[in-house]
């Protein structure tokens, strides 16, 4: 098969397309034929490791956590998955060298997801890290919900920073799915547009507009639970909109700098902070996202494309590195690498 893989950490140059042969699935395994690799922020930053151009954890890695295709063979103990599943992939290259950068990959069944019936692959290769991890943030309130379904954020007003990154993305729909009134930062008029196509009600250009005044004026009440991927940026913002006893869902620190916490404001409103980490998120918040996005995709909440604010990139396996520099570059939208 051809794989794609690297053996030291660097650059996207560490990337090289070889050959492989295929391996059995073990005990507790499945083999998915990959049809679309998808790439995350943390694909390249793994590969790039710190920058010393030290070994991996293991000898030859495959990239990329997500993917999407269809289950091809079977290991001894797996009763729920058949060959000629259709699924989609979590976390394929957490802790082990089997990411989806490859035209096979063995996962533990556990990590393999059945994709309902009409899902594509595009969709199904966009959801692992994105979508889980918006779950996650979206589940992690003082008053709830800690499960999402239509309905289940019914009354409340979520606030989505960076709505046009892939997790911004997914959070805005599964929000919007679960019946909230969302809001969205964006720094320009294109990545409004593209939020207001992704369901959110309102959007704030955190650039031009006095974003502060913004939200409250469509919230003033006050936002009940933001989701955070800029926290040194947004720090004071969240403070000035949130609501008492609001949660601030915190999955990146993107623009970098320190946080120096204001012990009376927090305390002022009652605020409650929740880091957010996909890989050591534990196995009942997986398995809550896994079923409460199946839901979302049975209601067809969660579709990727221009149309739906998520712009597609796709490159072919042998342009790897490509595809791994365009999201290092910050390409706006979802990045697919076409196996099958
Ligand atoms: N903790 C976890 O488990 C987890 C999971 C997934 C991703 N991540 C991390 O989360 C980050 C985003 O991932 P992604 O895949 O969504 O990346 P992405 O598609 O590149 O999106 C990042 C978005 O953040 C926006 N942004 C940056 N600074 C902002 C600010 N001050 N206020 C509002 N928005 C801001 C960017 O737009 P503008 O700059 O134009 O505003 C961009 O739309 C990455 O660092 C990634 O490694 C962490």
């Amino acid at each position: 098969m051809r794989s794609v893989v690297y053996s030291r950490t660097g650059d996207p140059s560490v990337l090289r397309l070889v050959d492989r042969d295929v391996a059995d699935p073990e005990p507790g395994e499945v083999r998915v034929r990959i049809a679309v690799s998808g790439v995350n922020p943390t694909d390249w930053k793994s590969r790039l490791g710190s920058g010393d151009g030290a070994a991996p954890p293991f000898p030859e890695v495959t990239p990329n956590q997500d993917g999407a295709g269809v289950v091809d063979a079977v290991g001894e103990g797996v009763t729920d998955l058949a060959t000629g599943d259709r699924v989609w992939v979590f976390l394929a290259g957490h802790q082990r060298p089997t990411g989806t950068a490859q035209e096979y990959t063995n996962l533990p069944a556990d990590r393999v997801v059945r994709l309902p019936a009409g899902t594509s692959f595009d969709i199904g290769a966009s959801l692992g890290i994105p979508a889980m991890t918006a779950h996650r943030a979206l589940t992690v309130s003082e008053d709830g919900p800690e499960r999402l379904h239509a309905g289940a954020l019914v009354g409340k007003v979520v606030l989505v920073a960076g709505g046009a990154g892939a997790v911004g993305h997914a959070a805005i729909q599964l929000a919007r799915w679960a019946g909230a009134t969302v809001i969205t930062t964006v720094s320009g008029p294109a990545k409004a547009a593209l939020t207001t196509a992704a369901g959110a009600h309102h959007v704030v250009n955190y650039r031009d507009d006095d974003a502060s005044a913004a939200i409250t004026k469509v919230a003033p009440d006050g936002v009940d639970l933001v989701v955070e991927v800029a926290i040194a940026a947004n720090y004071r913002l969240n403070i000035d909109v949130v609501r008492p006893r609001a949660s601030i869902a915190i999955y990146a620190n993107d623009g970098g700098g320190d946080v120096k916490l204001d012990v009376r404001q927090n305390m002022i409103k009652n605020l409650r902070y929740q880091f957010v980490l996909l890989y050591t998120v534990g196995d009942a918040a997986l398995t809550a996202a896994v079923e409460d996005i199946t839901s979302a995709l049975m209601d067809g909440a969660l579709p990727v494309g221009e149309d739906a604010g998520l712009p597609l990139h796709r490159f072919p396996l042998a342009s790897a590195a490509d595809a791994h520099q365009a999201v290092e570059d910050g390409a706006v939208g979802k990045v697919l690498i076409d196996i099958a």
